[in-house]
């Protein structure tokens, strides 16, 4: 089994973990996970994340806006992350970004609550987790002029955008997508992205990877994932798992 990895991306704040939330989180040790960063998506999630991370020493959490909710946030949400991102594990801003494929909340207002957080995140010095799908455009408009550090989780875009990415100094995150029969663009973003700059990540419960598509995701699934970036790139999986751990903890700064 794969030890020593860290799962950049997770939601077990979400409430399809509400029935056995504690017991799972307890027993990810048995499957080789180490570390994992819960992402916030709204303030209410981003609290739930600082909690996670009070109570799991091996949880790390992030704080921020999702594209999806920039419609009803409140007019003091900036002051309110901001306090919540003074907690000693809050390692990073999001996921924030913009999502031009649901758009759920007008483009405007996506745009402008993306950038009023990479400016917090700017202020604060913390790292950024971007959300970016079908817009990639934009993302790559404000992510040059805000020149923020940090992640592209869940990259979905071209080998193009992700070279633009990489030229930012910005980390990428692969999920369960990458095990999936019509992945080969991802794939060949995979086969692209130097390994020290590449992280996995589940975006748990969603995107369970192959042979579990569809069921709710978890960290200990990433074994899979682990898997097919290790063949692509021709190295064992554990190597896979302890590198993109050192690129965790270097894109989210800890220790
Ligand atoms: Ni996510």
């Amino acid at each position: 089994m794969i030890q020593n990895i860290f799962d950049s991306h997770a939601h077990y704040d979400d409430r399809k973990f509400d029935g056995d939330r504690e017991e799972l989180l307890l027993s990810l040790r048995d499957s080789g996970v180490r570390l994992l960063t819960n992402i916030g998506s709204n303030l209410q999630s981003s609290a739930r994340s600082v909690e996670l991370s009070r109570r799991y020493d091996f949880i790390y959490a992030a704080v921020g806006v999702h594209p999806h909710d920039a419609i009803d946030v409140p007019e003091d949400y900036l002051e309110q992350l901001e306090q919540m991102a003074k907690e000693q594990k809050v390692v990073a801003i999001g996921e924030i970004g913009l999502d031009y494929y649901y758009d759920f909340s007008p483009r405007e207002m996506q745009k402008i609550v993306f950038e009023q957080q990479l400016r917090l995140a700017k202020k604060l010095g913390l790292p950024v987790v971007i959300h970016s799908r079908d817009a990639a455009a934009d993302t790559m408009e404000l992510l040059k002029k805000r020149r923020p550090k940090g992640i592209v989780h869940c990259f979905s875009g071209s080998t193009e955008t992700a070279k633009e990415v990489l030229k930012l100094g910005m980390y990428i995150g692969f999920t369960g997508v990458v095990t999936f029969k019509n992945a080969r663009k991802t794939l060949e973003v995979v086969e692209m992205v130097p390994l020290d700059r590449m992280l996995v990540e589940t975006d748990c419960p969603y995107m369970a990877p192959e042979p579990f598509r569809g069921k709710r995701c978890d960290s200990a699934m990433l074994q899979k994932t682990i898997e097919k970036i290790a063949e692509i790139k021709g190295i064992s999986p554990q190597e896979v798992a302890d590198i993109t751990n050192r690129n965790a903890c270097r894109a989210y700064e800890i220790g």
